[in-house]
């Protein structure tokens, strides 16, 4: 089995300096559309003498343009897809119209070769959000195909000069130092934990190193972009706090309640950090830790400013005596209990399941099936109980909405979780969430370990 502590390319590199936000933004047409066009790219990911990767990128950058707006704007998008498959794109953790979460086949017809699609909502939310393909998306964003779309505050509460974005990937290079290309789609990964790289990068660079201001307070957003590891990370190390999780801010800096704190596929988390000592952010699901970003304190700069509090955003508390309720059975994968597997309406069998990819399933069924998994009126809440009978962690996204695990394991947890779109689940527990399904349409739920996704841990509901 590969144990997701795997960080093969770890010895002899020079870190790159990267003073403040080298991000690309994208350029806004007449119209006030930002034009992204999804294409292939040739880069070299890894140093100099290694091969050029075959990168399928947004604006030829990896990350993708930082999208930037402020609360209750419209983002404009105007997507050209000049890639040889068709796309689509998704704005991972906005409460969307749902015409416009880019759910290739669910939400909109996939954006073919050549043709372009426009985006147009409002961001309800202020916060850390992304972007990312939604059509076979474990191979598009194992490619690049994905972004940071920010979205601030009225008053932004950090200046731009102290609010870092950090863009999380790993990559998995083959030998020549290439996108490995050969084994995306191996089923290996998908009916283990997914695929896993081998090199890291922060904004597209291994190893980046950042030069902070001495005694001056600093926003980090971290956005884990990879297909299925989850990153292992204690703030307490270095003195943060924690600031938001998936874009929706705690009442109040927090120090975490425990480590390590899991980064997830998708997740997001907003740190506080005072400009003191040198420090570096480490993975730590290792037997050593694995540092992947550098912050070096400038002790001659002294500042000393105060940031402004983050206001919550606007979500509905769910009635959780008045709720609807459901259940989740997950199975299948390695090491999984069988089930009778339901695929397109037909029940697997035997070569089925290597023939389909449909490794996977909930309650029985592996992807999208024709009807919902379950309707409920606009405005009902939901309590959502997933019981992962599975061997592996599962990290679960909820489109459309944002929801508080209300409890895990069977034990009743504290109230006022915080409000997240994407919950890490271990083998053999179960987590109840609890949202209001307030936003009309058809939404996903999903593993957002996006061979799990593909490989049958895909459903959706509806809300009328
Ligand atoms: Cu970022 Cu369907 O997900
Ligand atoms: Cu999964």
């Amino acid at each position: 089995m590969i144990s997701r502590r795997n960080l093969l390319v770890s010895a002899g590199f020079a870190t790159a300096a990267f003073a403040g936000r080298s991000l690309f933004s994208a350029a806004r047409a007449e119209d006030g559309f930002l034009e992204i066009t999804a294409g292939s790219t040739s880069k070299k990911l890894y140093h100099e003498d290694a091969e050029a990767s075959d990168l399928w990128l947004y604006n030829a950058s990896t990350p993708g343009p930082e999208i930037r707006v402020k609360v209750g704007e419209r983002v404009k998008v105007r997507l050209k897809n000049n890639l040889e498959e068709p796309t689509s794109i998704h704005w991972h953790g906005i409460r969307i119209a749902n015409d416009m979460d880019g759910v290739s086949g669910l939400t909109q017809e996939p954006v073919q070769p050549g043709e372009t699609f426009e985006y147009e909502f409002v961001a309800p939310d202020a916060g850390t959000y992304w972007y990312h393909a939604h059509n076979k998306s474990w191979n598009q964003v194992a490619r690049g195909l994905y972004g940071p779309l920010i979205v601030d505050e009225e008053t932004p509460a950090f200046d731009p000069e102290y609010d870092l974005t950090l863009v999380i990937d790993d990559w998995r290079l083959s030998q020549d130092g290439s996108l490995d290309l050969a084994s995306l789609g191996h089923l290996m990964d998908w009916s283990h934990g997914g695929r896993f790289g081998n090199y890291l990068t922060v904004n597209g660079i291994s190893r980046p190193e950042f030069e902070l201001k001495h005694g001056q307070a600093y926003r980090l957003r971290l956005i884990n972009a990879a297909n299925a590891r989850i990153f292992d990370i204690d703030p307490q190390r270095f003195g943060a706090k924690i600031l938001a999780y998936d874009g929706q801010p705690l009442p109040a800096p927090e120090a975490p309640a425990y480590s390590p704190l899991l980064l997830a596929p998708a997740q997001r988390m907003d740190l506080l950090v005072i400009g003191g000592d040198d420090f570096a952010l480490e993975e730590l699901s290792g037997d050593t830790p694995y540092p992947f970003a550098f912050f070096k304190v400038n002790k001659q700069m002294q500042t000393q400013r105060e940031f402004r509090k983050l206001a919550p955003n606007p979500i509905p508390e769910p009635d959780l005596i008045n709720a609807k309720k459901f259940e989740i059975d997950m199975t299948g994968g390695a090491m999984g209990r069988m089930v009778e597997t339901v695929y397109n309406g037909k029940v697997l069998t035997g070569e089925d399941f290597p023939k389909t990819g449909q490794l996977w399933a909930f309650n029985g069924v592996a992807n999208l099936a024709k009807d919902p998994f379950f309707s409920v009126e606009r405005g009902e809440s939901v309590v959502l109980k997933v019981v992962n009978n599975t061997a592996f962690m599962h990290a679960m996204h909820v489109h459309g909405h944002h929801f508080r695990v209300i409890e895990r394991e069977g034990a009743t947890i504290d109230d006022g979780q915080p409000w997240r779109d994407t919950f890490v689940i271990g083998p053999d527990q179960s987590v109840e969430i609890a949202f209001v399904a307030d936003n009309k349409g058809k939404w996903l739920f999903h593993c957002h370990m996006l061979e799990h996704a593909a490989a049958g841990m895909n459903t959706w509901f509806e809300v009328a």
